[in-house]
C-alpha cells in the first residue's frame, strides 16, 4: 500500500507520518510538502531515516510535478494536510490560502482521477460551520450543520470541501473529508495559540489575549485526530464526511491561566490585546457519526495532554526556538545539498 500524504512537514500531517510509519512498518509513505513557512522539515528527521519513507519538496498546485509524482509512485491512497492553515494570516493575505487550499485541492483530485487511486482524503475544519453561540451550550457542529464561514481561511476550506464533493458527484471519486476541531500536541507551529503561550510564558514575554479571551475551542490531542483519519482512510464510507472532536470546549483565557499554572510563571503576563476581526466566538463538534460508524473516541483526556505537551515543548527547546530564529528554514539545504 502507498499512500501519498501532502502537507507532512506540518502539524498534523508530521504527527500522521509517524503514525503511519509505526502502525503499518509495509507502506510506502510518500510526503509532498513545499516547506512554506509552516513546514519544518527537521520534523521529519527520523522519518528520513525509514526506507519506506519518501519526501518530495514540492507545491500540490504544481500540477506537471503532482502528476510525475501519482505517475512515478502510483499513490493508492491520498491524505491532504497541505494548507495555509493560520487563520490570522489569512486575515492579513488571502490569496495564497485560496491558491493552496482551493486550486492545490483540485490539482491533486484531477491527478487522483488521472491516475486512479482507491481513496482520496481531505483534512478539513470544524471552521467550515462558523461558530455557535456562546450562550447555548446545548447546541454543536453535526455534518448536517450548513457551511457558514468566518474567516478567508475557513472560506477557502469550505470551498475545496465542496469541491471535493463535487468530484464525487460527478466524477465518482472516492472521496472522504473529515472536519476536526481544534488540535494540539508535539510539532505545533509556535503561531498557534498553545505552542505561542508556552514559548512566550518560557521566555516571560507577553501572553497576547484576543479581546477578552471568552472564545471557546474544542480541544483534540493530535494523536486522537490522525487515528481518526487512519480509521476514515481504511473504513469510512467513499462520499461521506466525518466530524472529529472530543468534547472539551476550554475559553482561551483558561487556557492560558492553565499553561501559566503549569510552567509556574505569573498570571500578570497576560495581556489583553484588540481582538481578530471576525473572530468565531465558539466552535463544538458533535462527533457522534465517527463514534457510531467507525468505532472512533478519543483516547487523551486534556489533561494528560496538554501536560504531554508542555512537556514536549520543555524537551524539545531546540525545534521551536529554530522555528523563532528562523534557522530552521536552511534545514533543507543542509539535508539535499549534496543529494
Ligand atoms: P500547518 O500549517 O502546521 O502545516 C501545513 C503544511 O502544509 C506545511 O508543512 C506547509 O509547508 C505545507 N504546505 C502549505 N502549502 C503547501 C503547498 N502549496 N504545497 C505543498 N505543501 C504545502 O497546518 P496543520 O495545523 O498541520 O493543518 C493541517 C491540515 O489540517 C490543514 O488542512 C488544516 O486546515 C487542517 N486542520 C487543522 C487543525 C488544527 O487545529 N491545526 C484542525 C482541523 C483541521
Ligand atoms: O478549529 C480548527 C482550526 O483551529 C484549524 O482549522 C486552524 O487551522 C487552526 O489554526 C485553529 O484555528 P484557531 O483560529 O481556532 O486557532 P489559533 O491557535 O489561531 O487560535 C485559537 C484561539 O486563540 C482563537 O480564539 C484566537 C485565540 N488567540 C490566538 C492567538 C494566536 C489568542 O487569543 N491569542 C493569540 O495570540
Amino acid at each position: 500500500m502507498t499512500v501519498l500524504v501532502t502537507g507532512g512537514a506540518g502539524f498534523i500531517g508530521s504527527n500522521f507520518v509517524y503514525h503511519m510509519l509505526k502502525k503499518y512498518p509495509d507502506y510506502k509513505i510518500i510526503c509532498v510538502d513545499c516547506l512554506t513557512y509552516a513546514g519544518n522539515l527537521s520534523t521529519l528527521e527520523k522519518a528520513l531515516e525509514n526506507p519506506n519513507f519518501v519526501f518530495l519538496k514540492t507545491d500540490i498546485c504544481d500540477r506537471e510535478e503532482i502528476y510525475k509524482i501519482f505517475d512515478e509512485h502510483k499513490p493508492d491512497i491520498v491524505v491532504n494536510f497541505a494548507a495555509e492553515s493560520h487563520v490570522d494570516r489569512s486575515i492579513e493575505n488571502p490569496e495564497v490560502f485560496l491558491k493552496t487550499n482551493i486550486l492545490g485541492t483540485q490539482v491533486l483530485m484531477d491527478a487522483c482521477r488521472k491516475y486512479g487511486i482507491t481513496r482520496y482524503h481531505q483534512v478539513s475544519t470544524d471552521e467550515v460551520y462558523g461558530d455557535l453561540p456562546l450562550d447555548r451550550p446545548d447546541m454543536f457542529f453535526t455534518e448536517e450543520t450548513p457551511l457558514h464561514t468566518s474567516s478567508p481561511y475557513s472560506a477557502s476550506k469550505a470551498s475545496a470541501d465542496l469541491l471535493v464533493l463535487a468530484y464525487y458527484r460527478t466524477y465518482n471519486l472516492p472521496i472522504t473529508i473529515s472536519r476536526c476541531s481544534n488540535n494540539y500536541g508535539p510539532y505545533h507551529f509556535p503561531e498557534k495559540l498553545i505552542p505561542l503561550m508556552i514559548a512566550n510564558a518560557l521566555a516571560d514575554k507577553p501572553l497576547p489575549v484576543y479581546g477578552k479571551g471568552e472564545n471557546v475551542r474544542d480541544w483534540l490531542y493530535v494523536e486522537d485526530h490522525c487515528e481518526a483519519i487512519d480509521l476514515i482512510i481504511h473504513k469510512g464510507k467513499a462520499g461521506e464526511v466525518y466530524n472529529v472532536g472530543g468534547h472539551n470546549e476550554m475559553k482561551n483565557i483558561d487556557i492560558v491561566k492553565l499553561i501559566c499554572k503549569k510552567l509556574d510563571k505569573p498570571e500578570s503576563l497576560i495581556t489583553f490585546v484588540t481582538d481578530r476581526k471576525g473572530h468565531d466566538l465558539r466552535y463544538a463538534i458533535d462527533p457522534a457519526k465517527i463514534n457510531k460508524e467507525l468505532g472512533w473516541l478519543p483516547k487523551t483526556k486534556f489533561s494528560d495532554g496538554i501536560e504531554k505537551t508542555i512537556k514536549w515543548y520543555l524537551n524539545n527547546k531546540q525545534w521551536w526556538e529554530t522555528i523563532i530564529s528562523g534557522e530552521y528554514r536552511d534545514y533543507y539545504d543542509k539535508m539535499y545539498r549534496n543529494r
